[in-house]
């Protein structure tokens, strides 16, 4: 939701740094952009609706040693050049980007303007530079103005801001992410994201909630942004490389973290075995285990509902992060709650971690983004380690989630190391499965469907979250109209749907539902549908077969690999851009 990017320091062409960042975080959103420059003692704002892929970085050359720029995607107001961040002051001499929203501004936006402020845009932000404005009548230093400012806004975010007076960029964070790369002799480097700064250096530092910095690009400190205090920080080291946050020879990141399945299963599987088994004695010995995230990472919870029975014959609770509220009723100090998120931002599951922490509970947090803040927060944490995650849609993520899942339920059933043999010898198969042969049969599926209004998908146990997903996956890339069942609910409602030719993909498995789905195909049928069976084994009945490896207890992770090549394919044969679905974007950081 938004992405933001700063820089101060030794360099003089923090523009062209600026620039060259935010493209890396434009899977924050991408409906418009903006930069401020610090040229000669004058802020120089240029903005835009659009991509910020498509702007170029050359155009940002004068000499400045601090800018700060900002990819939107819109809460308040509409995709307009006015709306688009940075927001100023009307003499222009305090720029502002943020994410986030401020729940209290129309009061505040009502109050300056009885003070003789006026408003350009329909933003929320807008109202943040004036305050600062305001405050600095009082308080003329910048960064106390900024700090007094931030006392009077209400809800969640994080702000950049830079002034003409002072030589400094102030940050200040409750709720949006913010983090600040070190750059040894040569500035800081303040970003929504890692990838933003990732060229120039892995040394970070992680703005917290509550927090605020200030620096000049030779020193940077940081305090409480309520008492002032100060809070120390030390130097964290980041793994992620370059190329891993690049798109490298393929044409879109959708695509390149598809076939990084290759080898990701494996490395969620690469777990430290002592800290699984704390775990799987934390679940044993909780009083109710709980399971939240949002989207794609709660279809990886709701198949985890079927891993802990099936393979553990162990109980949990699961709920979108969003509908967790009234949960908390349940949550006693002995419960736990497990959050899923790819990461670690989203404002939901953050919401449901805050929700059970105050009830005493303990959390498990499963994250990819190493150092996010649910990652930073939780009791236990269990990392993916898939590496960057660009494409909105969420692939390689959900595939190491559920692997991370399935190894804690062998951990609870005293099979740890048979999980590790399926997982791993799954990965292998998936390996073997993603090969050039493969992915054009199913681009060809993709063209015979692309002109399709509406297709559904059927599953049963852990098959039916993963038709649930296939639903989201499908949508949100292709927009074609995708709905996923549990084979069983056919006949009490959507059935009615069906008619000649209707496309249906059935998720199959070498398990216990095998026979019971393919009777539910076969209603399908009866009503004239056209199968398209995805599994591990073919049946008369399908008009057309993808063929998955046998997984056993593992089988939704791959049966979702094929599902999730076909909306990449439907998406480029409709002309959608995957990487860049319309009205989303990749981290949710707003409720
Ligand atoms: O970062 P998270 O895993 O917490 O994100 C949760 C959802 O926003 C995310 O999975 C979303 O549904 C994906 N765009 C789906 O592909």
């Amino acid at each position: 939701m938004c992405g933001i990017f700063g820089y101060i320091g030794e360099r003089t062409n923090a523009g062209v740094i600026v620039i060259d960042g935010i493209k890396n975080l434009e899977y924050r959103g991408y409906d418009s952009w903006g930069i401020a420059q610090k040229h000669e003692g004058c802020i120089l704002v240029e903005k835009n609706i659009g991509k910020i892929s498509e702007v170029d970085t050359l155009n940002f050359q004068q000499r400045c040693s601090a800018a700060i720029a900002h990819t939107r995607w819109a809460t308040h107001g509409g995709v307009t050049q006015t709306n688009a961040h940075p927001h100023t002051t009307t003499k222009r001499h305090i720029a502002v980007v943020h994410n986030g929203i401020i729940e209290n501004y129309e009061v505040l936006r009502e109050e300056l303007k009885k003070r003789g402020h006026t408003f350009l845009s329909e933003t929320d932000t807008e109202v943040i530079p004036h305050l600062i404005e305001e405050e600095q009548k009082i308080t003329p230093d910048f960064a106390s103005a900024v700090r007094s400012a931030c006392h009077k806004l209400e809800g969640r975010y994080a702000i950049l801001a830079m002034d003409t007076s002072s030589n400094t960029l102030v940050a200040a964070r409750t709720g949006s992410p913010l983090i600040v790369g070190v750059a040894k002799n040569d500035g800081y480097f303040i970003a929504s994201d890692i990838p933003a700064f990732l060229e120039h250096t892995r040394t970070v530092h992680y703005l917290d909630d509550g927090e605020m910095l200030v620096t000049d690009g030779s020193s940077i400190l940081f305090t409480d942004l309520k008492s002032g205090e100060e809070r120390p920080k030390r130097n964290i080291e980041i793994t992620w490389t370059v190329e891993q946050a690049q798109k490298g020879n393929f044409d879109h990141f959708m695509l390149k973290e598809i076939m990084e399945q290759k080898e990701t299963i494996a490395r969620a599987v690469n777990q430290n075995e002592e800290q699984i088994s704390v775990i799987a004695d934390a679940i044993r010995n909780a009083q109710g285990t709980f399971l939240a995230a949002c989207g794609t990472a709660h279809k990886a919870c709701m198949a985890a509902e079927y891993f802990f029975s099936v393979i553990a014959e162990h109980h949990v609770n699961v709920t979108s992060a969003g509908e967790f509220k009234p949960y908390h009723h349940f949550l006693k100090p002995e419960s736990l709650l497990i959050v899923v998120s790819q990461s670690g931002e989203t404002a939901d599951v953050l919401e449901a971690m805050y929700i059970a922490k105050s009830k005493g509970a303990k959390v498990l947090a499963i994250v990819n983004s190493e150092g996010s803040t649910i990652h930073r927060e939780a009791d236990y944490t269990l990392l993916i380690n898939a590496g960057p995650e660009r494409a909105v849609a969420s692939t390689k993520a959900l595939t190491g989630q559920m692997a991370v899942l399935i190894l804690i339920a062998y951990t609870l059933a005293g099979k740890l190391h048979e999980g590790k043999m399926l997982l791993l010898e799954t990965g292998s198969m998936i390996n073997d499965m993603l090969n050039p042969r493969y992915l054009e049969r199913i681009e060809k599926l993709a063209q015979k469907l692309k002109e399709e209004e509406d297709c559904y998908i059927i599953g049963k146990s852990w098959n039916y979250p993963m038709a649930l997903e296939s639903a989201i996956k499908i949508q949100e890339v292709s927009y074609i109209h995708a709905e996923g069942f549990a084979g069983g609910e056919l006949k009490h409602g959507p059935i009615a749907l069906i008619e000649e030719e209707t496309p249906c993909l059935v998720l199959t498995g070498n398990d216990e539902v095998a026979i019971d789905i393919i009777s539910n195909a076969t209603e399908l049928k009866a009503r004239g549908a056209l199968l398209i069976g995805i599994g591990p084994k073919n049946n008369d009945i399908f008009d057309e077969w993808l063929k998955v490896p046998d997984a056993g207890p593992a089988q939704a992770i791959a049966n979702i690999i094929p599902i999730q090549i076909l909306a990449y394919y439907l998406a480029v044969e409709r002309g959608k851009n995957p990487d860049m679905p319309r009205n989303l974007a990749k981290s949710v950081t707003v409720k």
